[in-house]
């Protein structure tokens, strides 16, 4: 390192910490942003398929789990999606709308991290890769910082390391550490943006039918999303899945509507009276994927070969029930090993939400997704990485 000597050190160079690091640098100050992993930002490289969805031009507090649905508020709003797509659309990156406001690097993510590293480069910023912190003490004027590399000191210090989701990418649990050390509480993490796993009888009844996809609707409690969803050979993905799993907790049960736009009663009557010839196999596989509409007659002994004219209302209702309601208990997730992101996080009651400062360690600042701020899937993870790091950047 040139110099041991910092007015901020940020620990992580992902999405967060090298914002935060652009924006401090920008200002005249001595940044050094490191990390231990030998390549800055290797989530923002396999994030989006590879083409990072790297922000939702209609992000706003809603869009986010907090136990404090405020706290995400005023850096959402100091900088918000529009300036982040503004830095894009300056540096040329070619991009495309997804999904309503989800927005996509038309080539690959990585013309988001040259981006990045670049705008770090000309402010001035240094970064250090392949470097652990090894302890963090308090010392009268900042913190000293003990690392792989040698001790280095630092006015301020931003702790931008993440959550636990994908460790064999270098996923670690450092930030909560440092937080417990400076008397934080951390609101306990779970994986979130995650597939569920199914066993027993529940993984046998869906044998045979991954890679089956449709658009479903998906509910637990009182949040639902209606996205893609998709069998797996282990249990059930796709947005929607994706999404209601962080609202998910152990035990609770979930609810699918197979048919979101279509009241599957409704339907199977209209179908009995105009087509009473038709058999029961056609008339579901009509309105489902053939290879689920077999299985669905199937869990339900009904015969495919029936004659609409003979089945009885019972029988309809038993059928679209389990077309429009099917519920069924998850028994787990895929847990952090393919979670896009950890739920939880460093309690943001002991942290300023303009700055995102400590309040128990003046100097101190959390950032990203280690905080208990968890977005959506669709680009608002990144929007609170861009907006955090951005808001710490003008304090620190
Ligand atoms: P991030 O995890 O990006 O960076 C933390 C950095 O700290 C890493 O570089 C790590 O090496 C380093 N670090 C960790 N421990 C350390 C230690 N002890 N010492 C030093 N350094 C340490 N979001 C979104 O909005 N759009 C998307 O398309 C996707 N797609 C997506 C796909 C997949 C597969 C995953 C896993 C996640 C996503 N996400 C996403 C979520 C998004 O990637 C995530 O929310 C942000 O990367 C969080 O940014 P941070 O900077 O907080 O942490």
């Amino acid at each position: 390192m040139t110099a041991a000597k910092f007015d901020v050190v940020i620990v992580g160079a992902g999405a967060a910490g090298l914002m935060c690091g652009i924006e401090a640098a920008r200002r005249g100050r001595r940044v050094a942003v490191i990390d231990h992993a030998k390549k800055p930002a290797e989530k923002i490289r396999i994030s989006g398929g590879g083409r990072c969805n790297f922000t939702h031009l209609q992000a706003t507090p809603k869009n986010f789990l907090s136990q404090n649905p405020h706290f995400c508020i005023s850096a959402l709003k100091r900088f918000t999606p529009w300036d982040f797509l503004d830095r894009v659309v300056k540096r040329g990156i070619r991009y495309f709308e997804k999904t309503e406001g989800q927005l996509f690097c038309e080539t690959s993510a990585g013309d988001i991290i040259d981006m990045l590293l670049d705008d770090l480069a000309d402010a001035g910023g240094e970064l250090y890769l392949g470097i652990s912190v090894e302890g963090v003490t308090k010392t009268g004027p900042g913190f000293e910082i003990d690392t792989s590399n040698g001790n280095l000191t630092a006015e301020k210090l931003v702790i931008a390391t993440g959550g636990l989701s994908i460790p064999k990418m270098g996923a670690t649990g450092f930030a909560y550490g440092i937080a417990r050390q400076f008397g934080h509480e951390i609101i306990e993490t779970r994986a979130g943006l995650v597939p569920f796993t199914l066993g027993g009888e529940k993984l046998a009844a869906i044998e045979g039918l991954s890679g089956v996809s449709l658009t479903a609707r998906v509910a637990c409690g009182k949040a639902s999303f209606t996205d893609g969803f998709l069998f797996t050979h282990r249990g059930l993905s796709g947005p929607a899945i994706l999404q209601i799993s962080s609202y998910w907790k152990p035990g609770e049960a979930i609810e699918v509507d197979l048919l979101p736009d279509m009241n599957g009663f409704d339907y199977l009557q209209s179908r009995r009276k105009d087509r009473p010839k038709q058999t029961l196999g056609n008339v579901v596989a009509e309105i489902q994927p053939r290879r689920l509409s077999d299985r669905i007659l199937e869990w339900h002994d009904l015969p495919p070969e029936a004659r609409m004219a003979d089945l009885g209302n019972a029988t309809l209702q038993t059928l679209a029930d389990a077309v429009n309601r099917w519920t069924f208990i998850p028994d787990g997730t895929e847990g952090y090993r393919t979670a896009e992101v950890t739920l939880g996080g460093i309690d943001t009651r002991a942290l300023s939400s303009q700055t995102m400062e400590s309040q128990l360690c003046p100097g101190l600042y959390f950032i990203g997704e280690c905080v208990d701020v968890t977005g959506w899937l669709g680009g608002y993870n990144f929007q609170w990485a861009w907006s955090s790091g951005w808001a710490a950047g003008q304090a620190v």
